[in-house]
């Protein structure tokens, strides 16, 4: 909280509710595993978030284990777990949230006329019906219940009206209203909150809450239209990811309730110094990388090109700049280690940062600190970041790993690559669903031309694979500035119509670009397999 925290009143305070690790996470060619969403969750406590929305736990042992890790770890936000109204739904996510601190149950069902009579084929009594069942379910587990009306802003006011009110008599403690498709315009959905204050008085004595999609650009600006007209809880995510074109973004939400503070008169208790961080987390984790030009957090939100706005910043930063870079913990790259560093310095370098390394772990992460700094003069904050997400992740993938590799490159003739893969447990060899017993550890051998050395990479790890991915996006950036920066390779790729995205550091690019290709490959097949067994969100009884 800012210097301003004395003088504000609790009533003007916005609730930051982060659904990365749920909305987030149904976007498409993200999966993330235990380990990782529970680093992300950590880091969002850092973050000082009020509500993690950690997952959906019916729908797979994966995700109810993963919520149940968070509620058992993560200290400090209220966690919170989605549930339909479905009894077994909400037994699921009480199960995985029960040992929290401080434990949510999130229930949701459709209010829109097009989802109750298309997709649910019910009818408005009978939707009244399971909100009135789910949420006194809920309430028999804990006292803190959030029901959402799916579709809200598509909805008839006046049934949703009555929806929200039984929602209410059972015992609700929150109730969100999302513009699930991104339809609203921010005046309407403004008013759509006025007129339920109205309709439903007793709204003023619960959290009212925003959840707003971007499908039109105006996720945020209907997010802020909500939090205008009363409502006091905004559901985002880090970075906007979520379902299609994603959700309001969080660090964009919490930017401009602190920088139009004086205007808005509202405040969150968000560490705003934190922003920039939890976003290179998420976005190297999900392997979803984050726009140049995105508001807050992209590589240019705080670059001037333009000579006569540098030359403005120099003489008064508020020229050009509405934000200090340094709120939202950019440009403080204070620790620095070189090759002579040990493996005390590298620990406490870590545990500064918030990562605690030890064992094993700190094993690794020491011999790849070593690789690159015999490369690389300086090893900075950003670098250990980078290089610690980098082995988190590579912790979590069963599938496959990259072993050795050999490409040569000329201006005469094509490029060739021979790669080795090890192929873990659950790999499928044959781009088909694996046996039950795959050959852990096995080691296959791929080799190809292409029309490029990464080309010629990529296409030998589907000869040694056996799985035929597409390459869909490949993206190459820098960790930091300067030539022997650690290079940052992103790439997603299809496999059998399903979408899987990867990340990697190195300095050696070819490396980084076959060590993402991998991961991104290892996660599409997991998805197809999935696919194939019809692995999902299971129809309620
Ligand atoms: O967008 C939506 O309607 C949702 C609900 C489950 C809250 O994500
Ligand atoms: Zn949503």
């Amino acid at each position: 909280m800012s210097e301003q925290g004395s003088t504000r009143d609790e009533r003007d305070r916005v609730k930051v509710f982060d659904t990365t690790l749920r909305d987030g996470e149904q976007s498409p060619g993200i999966a993330l595993n235990r380990q990782e969403k529970l680093e992300i969750a950590h880091q969002l406590a850092r973050l000082g978030v009020d509500v993690i929305e950690a997952g959906f736990p019916i729908t797979s042992p994966g995700d109810f284990e993963a919520v149940q890790a968070i509620a058992r770890e993560v200290e400090g936000p209220v966690i919170c777990g989605l549930a339909r109204t479905a009894k077994q739904d909400i037994d699921a996510a009480w199960e995985a949230v029960r040992d929290s601190q401080r434990p949510r149950i999130h229930t949701f069902i459709a209010t829109s006329d097009i989802h109750i009579e298309r997709k649910l084929q019910t009818t408005r009594e009978d939707v009244i019906g399971q909100v009135r069942a789910a949420v006194a379910h809920a309430r028999e587990y804990t006292e803190d219940v959030e029901f959402s009306p799916e579709d809200g802003s598509r909805s008839d006011v006046a049934y949703m009206a009555e929806v929200i009110s039984v929602a209410l008599q059972e015992g609700a403690t929150t109730i969100n209203v999302p513009d699930t498709v991104g339809y609203a315009l921010p005046g309407e959905y403004g008013a759509m909150f006025e007129e339920l204050y109205r309709l439903v008085p007793a709204l003023r004595e619960v959290t009212v809450s925003v959840h707003c999609h971007d499908d039109l650009g105006l996720a945020v600006a209907n997010s802020l239209a909500g939090i205008q007209a009363g409502c006091r809880q905004v559901e985002c995510a880090v970075n906007g990811i979520g379902e299609r074109a994603g959700n309001a973004s969080l660090e964009e939400i919490v930017m401009l309730l602190r920088t139009r503070e004086p205007a808005l008169g509202l405040w969150t208790a968000v560490e705003t110094t934190e922003i920039a961080r939890t976003s290179r987390l998420v976005s190297r984790l999900t392997g979803y990388p984050v726009q140049p030009n995105k508001a807050i957090v992209g590589r240019n939100a705080f670059a001037h090109e333009a000579g006569i706005h540098q030359d403005g910043v120099l003489k008064e930063r508020a020229t050009y700049e509405i934000m200090d870079a340094t709120t939202v913990g950019l440009r403080s790259n204070a620790i620095v280690l070189g090759k002579h560093s040990g493996r005390h310095a590298l620990r406490a370098a870590l545990q500064e940062m918030g990562f605690a390394v030890d064992g094993q772990a700190l094993n690794t992460a020491f011999k790849r600190f070593k690789e690159i700094a015999d490369r690389k003069k300086q090893v900075t904050a950003m670098d250990l970041e980078a290089l610690v997400t980098d082995e988190l992740r590579s912790e979590g993938i069963a599938a496959y790993a990259l072993g050795e590799f050999e490409v040569s490159a000329s201006s005469t003739r094509p490029p060739l690559a021979r790669v080795e893969i090890h192929v873990g447990d659950g790999a499928d060899g044959d781009g088909k669903a694996p046996p039950a017993s795959a050959d852990l550890g096995a080691l296959r051998v791929g080799e190809s031309s292409g029309d490029g050395p990464v080309d010629a990479i990529f296409k030998a790890i589907n000869a040694a694979t056996g799985v035929d991915a597409a390459l869909r996006e490949f993206r190459v950036g820098a960790v930091t500035e300067g030539q022997d920066a650690l290079g940052e390779v992103s790439v997603v790729v299809e496999v059998q119509g399903q979408t899987g995205a990867g990340q990697a550091v190195s300095t050696d690019i070819i490396e980084a670009a076959a060590r993402a290709y991998v991961r991104a490959l290892s996660i599409g097949v997991m998805r197809a397999r999935e696919g194939e067994r019809g692995v999902g969100l299971p129809e309620p009884a």
